[in-house]
């Protein structure tokens, strides 16, 4: 669902988290969000703020410690991201990772060289000196796979700095300082490929930063809900549903919080997945026995989007869409005074948190825009501060069904960015019934868990084929299947060929106008998850 934009919107978590934080002074990094996810899978609240955050405001939020992510510029580039030099004079620990440490190293005397050549991919670092290295490498083989991808590398650090780690191509591929608690790493621990990255940064956070480990997303349940009954008062709640993991969970949790004060809307766009709406519908009246108001917009989606192919122009037809159609329902409704929202931590990151932040914009997302600020409502999202995973476990706890708690992500766009090509009710109807064989058929094989998306794509390109005695000439089906924790990376998943087998003779046997099925083995980057 998309978020109105909201200036009162906090800047830092709520008092839903715990005490003890770590900040994430984000200077672009693809990989910044990882970083504070892996903080919280150590037990710490992992907050990503902006680079330029002042030492002022980081004194204030008392952090534990402070993480520099990394980023695509050049410290000497015009314009490059910095961060205010105080926070190394605060006595909180830091730890700068690649970009992070060419900036804390350039800050504190050291020397940055520009290489031509980027340096990606596996690299193999050798640890020195025991001593100097047994709080940040604390149980680390001495020989470790390490993750690069940089351009610059500190080549000379000053002489307040003790290099403790290199490889062949980077002299100082950790260093510490000698006297303050400034750590740096020109690896990315916070991707798996380095394979003793947890560790490293599960050092950092419990023997630099001292931090035990304490939250736990139970008590952000029972807090949260506490928050949204002071808040909400006798006032009443809209709450959008889509069929995914995030708005219902919404919608759960504010079932627990405010009950019958809660009302719903599912737009009913023509863009979903077989049987979605009707599951959704059965949930969120028989199992959550909410005011569920279902709009039915088909027509005026289908009739949005004739003739459209471009990918993007699809996506904003779409959002605007959506938008008349829930605000149009929306003012039905009476006495609501809130809305609430299934925005995610990663949402607030990308769409909202640094509008002029340095990351750059990969593809225009629903979640981007949404809501205009005029709805007339106040903006509850009470999921602001959480990622993926832990939604999903947060839903466990309220009660939410498997089946929709352990969805595959769906674009909020649906089978419009699916459909290749024009968007008709025909090949949509073609791509549904597709979709849902590949999925069945993943589910039959016991795979569904274990793959992160699994969908069928209906390309705009029709081939030749024979079918008993006579040519046709029909449209293909792409089926992708994709394995990732974190949706920012993929792996294309290497599903048994039985299984593909299958999917692939269903198709063409029942899919009316299908006579090909292709599979996609592109992992992202550089493809995307989705095609469009
Ligand atoms: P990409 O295609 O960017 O997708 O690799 C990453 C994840 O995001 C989902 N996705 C969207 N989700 N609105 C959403 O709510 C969107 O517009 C949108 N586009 C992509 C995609 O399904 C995958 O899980």
């Amino acid at each position: 669902m998309a978020p109105t934009k909201n200036s009162n919107a906090p800047q830092v978590a709520s008092q839903a988290v715990a005490a003890e934080r770590v900040l994430v002074l984000d200077f672009g990094s693809q990989y910044a969000q990882l970083i504070a996810r892996r903080v919280r899978e150590a037990h710490v609240y992992g907050e990503i703020v902006r680079h330029d955050i002042t030492a002022q405001r980081v004194r204030e939020l008392a952090p534990k410690g402070l993480i520099l992510s990394g980023g695509p510029a050049s410290v000497y580039a015009k314009g490059a991201p910095t961060c205010d030099p105080g926070i190394f004079d605060l006595g909180i620990p830091v730890l700068g990772i690649c970009y992070g440490m060419q900036l804390m190293s350039q800050s504190l005397g050291g020397r940055v060289e520009s290489h031509a050549v980027r340096e990606f991919g596996r690299a193999h670092c050798t640890i020195g000196d025991a001593k100097d290295a047994a709080d940040i490498f604390e149980g680390v083989s001495r020989e470790t796979q390490v993750w690069m991808s940089h351009g610059d590398q500190v080549d000379a650090v000053s002489a307040d700095f003790i290099s403790l780690a290199s490889t062949d191509t980077c002299p100082h591929a950790a260093v510490k300082h000698r006297t303050r608690p400034l750590y740096g790493l020109q690896f990315h621990p916070e991707v798996t490929h380095t394979v003793d990255g947890r560790t490293i940064l599960a050092n950092f956070l419990t023997n630099v930063c001292g931090c035990a480990g304490m939250w736990r997303l139970g008590d952000f349940a029972e807090q949260s809900i506490r928050e949204i009954r002071a808040r909400v008062g006798n006032d009443r709640v809209i709450c959008g549903l889509s069929g995914g993991v995030d708005s219902s969970v919404v919608a759960a949790l504010l079932y627990q919080a405010i009950g019958p004060q809660l009302s719903c809307i599912l737009v009913d766009n023509g863009l979903l997945r077989k049987d979605e709406e009707h599951s959704v519908i059965f949930e969120f009246t028989k199992h959550f026995k909410t005011d569920l108001h279902v709009v039915k917009a088909e027509e005026q989606f289908l009739s949005a989007l004739a003739g459209v192919t471009e990918p993007q122009e699809k996506r904003r037809r779409i959002g605007h869409t959506f938008i008349d159609c829930f605000a149009e329902e929306a003012r039905k409704i009476q006495g609501a005074k809130f809305l609430a929202q299934g925005t995610l931590y990663p949402d607030v990151i990308e769409s909202g948190a640094a509008p002029d932040g340095p990351a750059d914009t990969i593809k225009l997302h629903h979640n981007v825009g949404g809501l205009p600020a005029d709805l007339g409502f106040e903006l509850i999202e009470p999921l602001r501060d959480l990622f993926k995973d832990e939604v999903r476990q947060l839903g466990t706890q309220l009660g939410v069904p498997d089946e929709i708690v352990w969805r595959h992500p769906f674009p909020g766009p649906g089978l419009a960015v699916r459909c290749l090509g024009e968007v008709t009710r025909v090949r949509l109807d073609t791509l549904r019934e597709a979709d849902a064989i590949v999925v069945n058929e993943i589910k039959a094989a016991g795979l569904y868990r274990a793959t992160s998306q699994v969908f069928a794509v209906l390309l705009p390109i029709q081939s030749v084929g024979v079918m008993g005695d006579a040519r046709t000439y029909e449209d293909t089906i792409a089926v992708r299947a994709v394995t990732t924790d974190d949706f920012m990376t993929a792996d294309w998943t290497h599903l048994p060929h039985d299984v593909l087998a299958k999917i692939s003779t269903r198709i063409i046997n029942e899919v009316k106008g299908v006579n090909r099925v292709v599979y996609d083995i592109s992992s992202k980057p550089p493809a995307t998850i989705e095609w469009e």
